[in-house]
């Protein structure tokens, strides 16, 4: 095909042809080839309708159909490969055809426009994506409750400000990341509802005066529905929106989970380990080991939140109904997508073979501090004395512990005694990490039996 061609591509009311430069500009094939498979799908269903209607007959139909099917047998060999004059997926494909076909292939345009074409292909690709990500989520909560399982007596810090606060179990604390990516599930799940509607015969914008039957070609494509107006069809790309959101959200919480790691793996906390196959060295420092993975995984967040920030830009002053500046939808999605899934197998295989946790350095954590003197407090309440009564001492008891350079389960008991009588020889046990964690038993909480009970309702959702 000639570089110079556009003047064929559109109707006899052109003279010239497109300026390279501005062919270039103008031209989305570069990325919306991506798209080659859903456009395919959707000018078969495209065509059988026609077909059954009455519009073309049942047998241009099904040689219109064997054409379209013979441009995917090329393009899976490698024989497909439209150029810049092509613009776009759309036209690249309808341009193979003719060339298959003959004066038939240009029956297959009939009553549709690339407007509703286009929206009904980002939204077949965006579905079938959507379910990747899901895939996704699942395997990297199986990682995560893996190590929930394999840590189940563990302890780790628990942190608010990340100042050690009270210790928790190491598996509550992963079983939190398994509630938001959980959430983020139920987000995608309910968008996808708004993904699974068919623009399809909307045409440019009106509707069509060809008989065409829309609900024909949204069942032939697994829609749950069709859009109830033809403007807003073409012109809605609130999915995109809504995507980008939600993929912001999973971005937000791997970021999270990335920070901890990343902490966790530094000498200063020294709780994990990175394994060889998940980390990398320095150039420079022979003694480096970087946690290059969560690192990227934060890293990236920025691009998903861009594109949601550029999808709200690029829409927010269109008037009704398509415009050019849809075609930056594309590029946004694809990477917010690309990015998502990459992130999600990242961490994923961080967990499932990246990282060890180090029991060891837990357990002496948890042991070496004073966050257990909420359960000095919650001692003397459960004997009676009021709360704020029992915090004042406690928290001159821990003065004095740091003056002296002790901790809590180091004073005798006379000391204990002398503070307030109600302390018997008991505390030494509330005041373990231990009984610590099991004693929060509320619901929710870290008390180990209530950390079983989240995990096998984890497991069991996972099952489905
Ligand atoms: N490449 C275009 C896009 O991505 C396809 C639709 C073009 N429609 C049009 N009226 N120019 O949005």
């Amino acid at each position: 095909m000639a570089v110079d061609s556009s003047s064929s591509t559109w109707s006899q009311r052109f003279e010239e042809g497109l300026h390279p430069a501005i062919e270039r500009f103008n031209a989305s094939i570069g990325f919306d080839i991506t798209l080659l498979q859903q456009d395919l799908d959707g000018s078969i269903a495209h065509a059988r309708m026609l077909g059954s209607t009455g519009v073309i007959t049942a047998e241009e139909a099904e040689q219109i159909v064997g054409g379209l099917e013979q441009v995917r047998a090329e393009a899976a060999a490698g024989q497909f490969n439209p150029g810049l004059e092509d613009e776009d997926v759309h036209f690249a494909v309808e341009r193979r055809l003719i060339a298959l076909l003959g004066p038939l292939g240009k029956k297959l345009h009939t009553g549709r426009s690339r407007n509703d074409q286009v929206g009904t292909d980002l939204r077949l690709w965006l579905r079938g994506q959507i379910d990747g990500i899901d895939a996704a989520i699942v395997r990297f909560e199986r990682a995560l409750l893996a190590q929930a399982e394999a840590h189940a007596e563990v302890m780790i810090p628990g942190y608010t400000h990340l100042q050690r606060a009270q210790p928790i179990a190491l598996a509550h604390h992963l079983l939190a990341y398994v509630e938001m990516a959980e959430r983020d599930r139920a987000r995608l799940r309910d968008l996808r509802k708004r993904v699974n509607i068919c623009p399809l015969g909307a045409a440019a914008l009106a509707g069509t005066p060809v008989p065409i039957d829309r609900r024909h070609t949204a069942a032939a494509l697994g829609f749950d529905d069709v859009y109830a107006n033809s403007l807003d069809a073409v012109s809605d790309r609130d999915f995109a929106v809504e995507f980008s959101a939600a993929a912001s959200l999973v971005m937000v919480h791997l970021s999270r989970l990335s920070e901890e790691v990343i902490l966790w793996a530094s000498e200063e906390f020294g709780f994990v380990s990175l394994t060889d196959r998940c980390a990398t060295g320095s150039s420079l420092m022979p003694q480096k080991k970087n946690p290059d993975v969560p690192e990227l995984v934060r890293g990236k967040c920025g691009r998903v939140f861009g594109h949601l920030q550029g999808l709200l830009v690029m829409i927010k002053g269109l008037p009704l109904a398509y415009n050019k500046d849809f075609q930056e939808d594309k590029e946004a999605l694809f990477d917010a997508v690309r990015t998502t899934l990459d992130c999600l197998e990242a961490m994923a295989i961080l967990f499932e073979e990246g990282l060890s946790f180090r029991p060891e350095r837990l357990e002496q954590a948890v042991a070496s501090d004073f966050s257990n003197a909420t359960d000095v407090a919650d001692y003397l309440v459960a004997k009676g004395v009021p709360f704020r009564e029992a915090y004042q001492l406690v928290g001159g008891l821990v003065k004095g512990c740091l003056q002296e350079g002790i901790l809590l389960r180091q004073l005798p008991l006379e000391r204990w005694q002398q503070l307030h009588p109600a302390f018997e020889a008991d505390i030494f046990t509330a005041i373990e990490p231990r009984q610590v964690v099991a004693a929060r038993r509320s619901e929710g909480g870290t008390a180990f039996a209530q950390v079983r009970l989240q995990l096998d309702r984890a497991q069991a959702r996972l099952r489905g």
